[in-house]
């Protein structure tokens, strides 16, 4: 047993956390991340995350798909390098596991499992990329339902985790109903990060982040404008960026947490009804930018 820390996010609590930019620098300087994510059905849920990643700073990202999907990537968000791995039916294939965890050595941070449907064989495939990757992994989505079966390969991770489960997400995964998950929700995500050694963000308005080591902290940011598909990508994309910059993954998961609704805070004034995700991913940059100057 251990005290809990809780605390709100506040500016001032992220404010140190902003990666600073130098005149002299590179891309190398801001970090590398893989976003394995997407299938035909979701495909833009891989683009949003890979490319929320670059919005929030990060100097390479590379969008690492089923092969099938090259040909509608079509230079959306040319940034992006995308690499594509063995599928079948339009999600990744149990065959591609391995390539991917090879893909991940060069990269310092990996998200996992924006828009990657379920398959035969996934709970294997995730558990190879859970043992497999040894930089930071944010795990979203699916890829994290997937575990379900067998949350116990979290204990296997060789680096920090983060996973980012809507209240639906981890109300299967625990196999309680979304009713009982939201009647004690801070509960819930400081026993998940206790037991199973991971950063959990339980998404929803008052976002919850609690840590393996006992620091819990409650979000101030966010507005309805983000109750729209594709948001939860976008926040995915901003972990990864913010960690491949050198940010902790415990600071991370907050600055990415509070940016992402103070965006939306000031998207509501103004494009209101009609934000999208990809706006929230595209004024992250004016929001640091205010922040920290
Ligand atoms: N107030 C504040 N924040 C909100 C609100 C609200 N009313 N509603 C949603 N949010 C925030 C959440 O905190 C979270 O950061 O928006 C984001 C929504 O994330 P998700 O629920 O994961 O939604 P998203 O991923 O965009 O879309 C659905 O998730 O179920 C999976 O794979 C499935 O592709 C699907 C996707
Ligand atoms: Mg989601």
């Amino acid at each position: 047993e251990y005290p809990i820390k809780r605390q709100l996010i506040t500016e001032q609590l992220i404010e140190p956390w902003i990666p600073h930019r130098t005149a002299n620098s590179h891309k190398g300087t801001y970090g590398r991340v893989r976003c394995i994510a997407g299938s035909a059905d979701y495909m833009g849920a891989g683009l949003l995350a890979a490319t929320a990643s670059l919005h929030i700073g990060a100097g390479l990202v590379y969008w690492d798909a089923p092969e099938e999907l090259r040909r509608y990537f079509n230079g959306q968000t040319p940034e992006l390098i995308f690499r594509g791995y063995a599928s079948e039916g339009g999600t990744f294939s149990p065959d591609s596991a391995d390539a991917l965890v090879d893909a991940a050595n060069d990269a310092k941070a990996v998200v996992v499992g924006c828009g990657v449907d379920d398959f035969t064989g996934s709970l294997h495939w995730m558990e190879k990329l859970v043992t497999g990757i040894t930089c930071p992994l944010i795990i979203d989505a699916s890829a994290f339902v997937m575990l379900k079966k067998q949350l116990d390969i979290l204990l296997t991770r060789k680096g920090v985790t983060v996973v980012t489960p809507h209240p639906g997400e981890i109300a299967k995964v625990l196999k309680i109903s979304v009713a009982q998950l939201e009647s004690k929700r801070i509960y819930y995500a400081e026993q998940f990060a206790k037991r199973y050694h991971v950063t959990i963000i339980l998404k929803g308005a008052h976002t919850i982040i609690a840590t393996p080591e006992g620091n819990t902290y409650i979000n101030t940011t966010g507005s309805h404008v983000l109750a729209k598909a594709g948001t939860g990508d976008v926040l995915a994309g901003f972990i990864g960026g913010l960690a491949a910059q050198g940010v902790s993954l415990e600071m991370a998961a907050c600055v990415a947490v509070y940016i992402h609704g103070k965006a939306a805070e000031q998207l509501a004034e103004t494009t209101y009804v009609s934000t999208m995700a990809s706006d929230v991913s595209r004024t992250a940059g004016a929001i640091l930018h205010k922040i920290a100057h």
